[in-house]
């Protein structure tokens, strides 16, 4: 079995990557390591490693015809939602223009693959009301890089419907663990927190820290990447959570008392198009058989014993 994974030397990507070669899978990594960083897949047997960006077609369609991969998994992409607000074209030109090139190509070239598999958002569902949000619960995209998740995500499904193509799309809630890189003012804010709390520095808080999101760790997360690529029938939607809602503040409140130490907290304006509150219904991910193991409370003390013995990246 060969997989392509773009994105694939960064946060969750590295981790997929490692999951798969450690079931005997190949796996060529596509990314420009814009944020990724090659030491995450550094040792990783059967894995080779390509620098490049995912919107050179001509690398892309190259390589898709070459390689004849039996899994493609399109991880690549700026993962911040208030970098797409700063920067809307850059962003949808990775985000959406890249993902629907790759798939066209697939289809155009008739090759054979087994699934191609899209990495979507929990940001889909917006602000509209409905809660927890089930996968056919209203979609309301406040920024571009929902939109761009969004019709990203249509046109694998629809691929997947007008083509006979065997596609799956998982949107993610908040994931967070080992390898997410804290160096950005856009990183994910487990990241910036535990950053924060090691280096005895003050932690932005944007909104007054009542908005909530569905933390799941990383493991929880390859894992059910992995399973849904043999276990999903074709095309289909899942939320990746673990189905519980935590607000920023109670989150603060669970790393202090794993971390041991008191983080200092400045409030400012909220984020233009910050979601309020975020949490997934898992029925349909748990009615594949596969369920999420690790606690926020464990997650968080992982993470953080990591960063002990690890030193935390810049
Ligand atoms: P990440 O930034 O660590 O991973 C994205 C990777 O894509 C990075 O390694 C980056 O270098 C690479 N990349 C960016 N632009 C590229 C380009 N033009 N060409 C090639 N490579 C490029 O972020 P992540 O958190 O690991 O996110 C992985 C995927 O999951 C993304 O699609 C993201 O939108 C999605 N997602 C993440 C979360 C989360 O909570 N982290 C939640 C929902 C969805
Ligand atoms: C995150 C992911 C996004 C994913 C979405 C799914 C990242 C960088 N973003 O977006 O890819 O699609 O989950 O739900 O991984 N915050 C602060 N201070 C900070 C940083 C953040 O207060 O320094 C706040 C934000 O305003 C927001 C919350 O923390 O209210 C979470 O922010 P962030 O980690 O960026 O996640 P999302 O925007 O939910």
């Amino acid at each position: 079995m060969k997989a392509l994974i773009t994105g694939g030397a960064g946060f969750i990507g590295s981790h997929i990557t490692a999951t798969l070669a450690s079931k005997g899978v190949e796996v060529v990594v596509v990314d420009d390591l814009s944020m990724g960083k090659k030491e995450n897949i550094k040792g990783l047997k059967g894995v080779t490693f390509l620098k490049a960006d995912v919107r050179n077609k001509e690398f892309m369609h190259e390589l898709l015809k070459k390689e004849k991969f039996d899994y493609v998994l399109f991880l690549a992409a700026i993962a911040s939602v208030a970098d797409s607000v700063d920067r809307p074209m850059m962003t949808h030109s990775i985000n959406q223009e890249a993902v629907l090139d790759t798939l066209d190509f697939i289809r155009q070239s008739k090759l054979s693959i087994k699934k191609f598999l899209f990495t979507s958002s929990a940001a889909v569902y917006g602000n509209a009301p409905e809660l927890p949000k089930k996968e056919n619960s209203t979609i309301d995209p406040q920024t571009p890089y929902a939109i761009d998740k969004f019709a990203s995500e249509r046109y694998v499904i629809d691929y997947g419907k007008l083509y006979d193509m065997p596609t799956v799309c998982v949107r993610f809630f908040n994931v967070y663990g080992p390898r997410q890189n804290p160096s950005s003012p856009y990183s994910g804010v487990i990241s910036i927190i535990t950053k924060c709390l090691m280096e005895g520095k003050t932690f932005t808080m944007y909104g007054d820290g009542s908005q909530t999101r569905d933390f799941i760790f990383i493991d929880d997360v390859s894992d059910a990447v992995v399973s849904l690529l043999e276990n999903s029938k074709s095309p289909d939607v899942f939320n990746i959570a673990r189905g519980e809602e935590n607000s920023l503040n109670q989150l603060i409140s669970t790393y202090e008392k794993v971390s041991g130490k008191k983080l200092s907290v400045d409030y400012q304006a909220e984020r233009g198009g910050d979601i309020k509150r975020s949490v997934a219904d898992v029925s349909k991910l748990t009615g594949t058989g596969f369920r999420p193991k690790v606690s926020l409370e464990d997650g968080l003390d992982i993470y953080w014993q990591y960063n002990q013995v690890r030193g935390m990246r810049k």
